[in-house]
């Protein structure tokens, strides 16, 4: 099994980015089938599923992720049962509440990436102090997805363009990353990890997926443990990203 020893040698293979960290998507999927299996209420498949997110986060660092983004709650989640919608609601503002000392300490930058016009106001307050007092972190960039939509976010995008002559893939994507947060730079994703089994995107980071390397496994968020973790980013070591590019080892 890949250490965490092992990983820190990562590097990308080219890209356009010039940072050397990673930028690991996380899709945490399965809360509530872990729950269902053993005769749980789904709510408790959310819970521990919370504690999952702090081990993980509390590993990325030292995986050579420098930017990790966690979809913890989608648009079309508003469509899920009204108390299981208050309880993730809960989550989160429990998560804000009690985790910012840790981030701080552990000099982790936390951001909210999604619409926040729909979110209850003492959310939003917390998220704008949790954001002010974790932006000097350095050690990692940890986004959280809520209330998310990627299609609704080029959507936003592309209205403003509208009024625009010069459309460059570079202003789309300023504006792109403008409509998320305004004043947040979104890496492209270097991996995505989905858990729970399914295989697809579910609206997340579609723009910034473009050259994503994309690992699915069956094992259930509740379940994912750092060494989960650890594994997921061994197989993506060995991968050879080729941004459209030939092999390294072609004969021409
Ligand atoms: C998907 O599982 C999971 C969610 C919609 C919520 C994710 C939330 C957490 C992991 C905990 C809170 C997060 C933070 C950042 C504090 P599902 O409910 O769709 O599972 P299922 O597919 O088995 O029903």
């Amino acid at each position: 099994m890949l250490t965490q020893k092992g990983i820190m040698s990562m590097t990308k293979f080219s890209g356009s980015q010039t940072e050397d960290k990673l930028h690991v998507a996380l899709i945490m999927d399965g809360n509530g089938r872990w729950a269902t299996r053993q005769g749980k209420a789904r709510f408790q498949g959310h819970q521990a599923g919370a504690s999952r997110v702090r081990e993980i986060v509390e590993a990325a660092p030292d995986l050579n992720i420098g930017t990790l983004t966690l979809f913890a709650f989608s648009s079309d989640n508003w469509r899920r049962p009204r108390y299981e919608v208050d309880f993730l609601m809960g989550l989160f503002q429990s998560y804000l509440k009690n985790e910012i000392e840790k981030c701080i300490k552990n000099g982790i930058r936390l951001s909210i990436i999604g619409r926040r016009d729909r979110l209850q106001p003492q959310i939003i307050d917390l998220i704008e102090h949790a954001e002010e007092v974790t932006a000097a972190g350095q050690n990692l960039h940890l986004r959280v997805a809520v209330d998310y939509s990627s299609k609704e976010m080029i959507l936003q995008a592309a209205k403003r363009l509208s009024q625009e002559s010069n459309i460059s893939m570079e202003n789309f994507e300023n504006l792109l990353t403008n409509s998320i947060y305004p004043w947040e730079s979104s890496p492209d994703v270097d991996l995505l990890i989905r858990t729970g089994g399914e295989k697809r995107l579910s609206d997340f980071l579609l723009w910034e997926c473009a050259y994503a390397e994309l690992y699915f496994t069956p094992v259930m968020w509740p379940d994912f443990s750092s060494e989960n973790f650890c594994e997921a980013l061994g197989d993506f070591q060995k991968r050879e990203r080729r941004f459209g590019q030939i092999p390294q080892n072609a004969v021409v």
